[in-house]
């Protein structure tokens, strides 16, 4: 497996970290140790693997796991397999590195699951790593365990790491299971486990996201953090440990209002001439296909906002995939998404095309 060798070569000549950081008594380097000695507890717990508390580095938001799993792991001309929609970050960040990004689609006809016989038929030499992200944004979809074995022997088959985004894991419905893939064998140590704050404790702007990475990633992990940020604050991270090690009942019920909302918004889209919903599986957004609107995504959502008053983003936001799609979060009041429904309604039927 390759890494940013140039990278780690000048953060390792500069600070001439030891050789066996990784496995040095656990300090607050890159994390307050009661932070990430909960965060591990909590990984055990949820996601079905062990990792020592040194594996966890507390980021300034999920979208630093990113920065740090790409620059710690792809090099120029890699190619980098991201899903199409899919979060726009994983994408940029390639592409900022002078790799490739390899869309993989994302269809509703899939259930919004990955085909895994077309992410074999993209996978070259040059491919470093497969980002996978379920529950997704911005579609809903959810990996099934079985997809996730395959992708694994994929992955180990063709010695890919993985960036596996996590963060909405514990948003699910219908009994839906959440499989981490670095639960499943030989995954932990080609696996970086993205999860957070944001989502499951609605701590968006205290920006703490979590990397659990394998221990051979760890020296190189440290220095990026310590390179740039330092540690995310503290204070935040000691609310992270108050939210992980206490009751869990306010998540739980965040989530059956979650589900009372995705209900609402999908039956109120189904009735809408030239709109199908699917039903999501887990996180809080609709995907719908609006095809038979005659407008396409982007045109759409402008002027759903212009002229309704209503904010969704064109599914091109998230990849060529999504063109006649459109994308809704439902974390927002039943009552706002009952009127929005009103007014996408309203405007639909003005265009004379359902
Ligand atoms: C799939 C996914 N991953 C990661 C993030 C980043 O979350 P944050 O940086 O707020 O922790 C988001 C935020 O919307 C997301 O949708």
């Amino acid at each position: 497996m390759r890494m940013h060798k140039t990278l780690i070569a000048a953060l390792c000549l500069v600070f001439a970290w030891p050789l066996g950081a990784a496995r040095q008594p656990l300090r607050a380097r890159h994390g307050m140790v009661v932070a990430m000695e909960a965060i591990a507890a909590d990984v055990g717990r949820r996601k079905g693997f062990d990792a020592d508390p040194s594996q966890v580095f507390v980021t300034v938001g999920g979208k630093g796991v990113m920065l740090y799993a790409i620059l710690g792991l792809v090099d120029p001309g890699d190619e980098v397999i991201v899903p199409d929609p899919g979060y726009p970050i994983y994408e940029s960040l390639t592409r900022f590195v002078g790799a490739t990004p390899v869309p993989i689609p994302i269809r509703m006809e899939h259930e919004f699951r990955l085909d895994v016989d077309e992410l074999a038929s993209l996978i070259t030499p040059r491919t470093s790593v497969l980002f996978i992200n379920s529950p997704a944004n911005p579609t809903g979809g959810v990996l099934t365990r079985t997809d996730l074995e395959q992708i694994a022997e994929l992955a180990i088959r063709h010695d890919l790491w993985i960036v596996a985004d996590e963060i909405y894991g514990r948003i699910l419905y219908d009994g839906a299971e959440h499989v981490s893939i670095a639960s499943l064998p030989g995954m932990a140590e080609r696996t970086i486990v993205l999860d957070g704050f944001s989502k499951t404790f609605a701590m968006t702007g205290w920006r703490l996201g979590y990397a659990v990475v394998p221990p051979s990633l760890v020296q190189v992990y440290g220095q990026l953090i310590i390179n740039t940020i330092s540690c995310a604050p503290t204070f935040a991270q000691v609310g992270a440990v108050e939210a992980l090690n206490g009751p869990q009942d306010d998540v739980d019920a965040m989530v059956v209002e979650f589900k009372a909302r995705r209900d609402l918004l999908v039956a109120g889209l189904n009735k809408i001439p030239g709109v199908t919903c699917a039903t999501p599986v887990g996180a809080f957004y609709a995907f719908p296909s609006i095809a038979g609107t005659g407008l396409q995504g982007a045109e759409l959502a402008e002027r759903l906002l212009h002229e309704a008053g209503v904010c969704v983003l064109a599914g091109t936001a998230f990849g060529g995939v999504g063109t006649d799609h459109i994308r809704i979060s439902y974390a927002n009041s039943r009552e706002n998404l009952t009127e929005a429904l009103r007014r996408i309604d309203r405007f639909v039927a003005g265009l004379g095309h359902g």
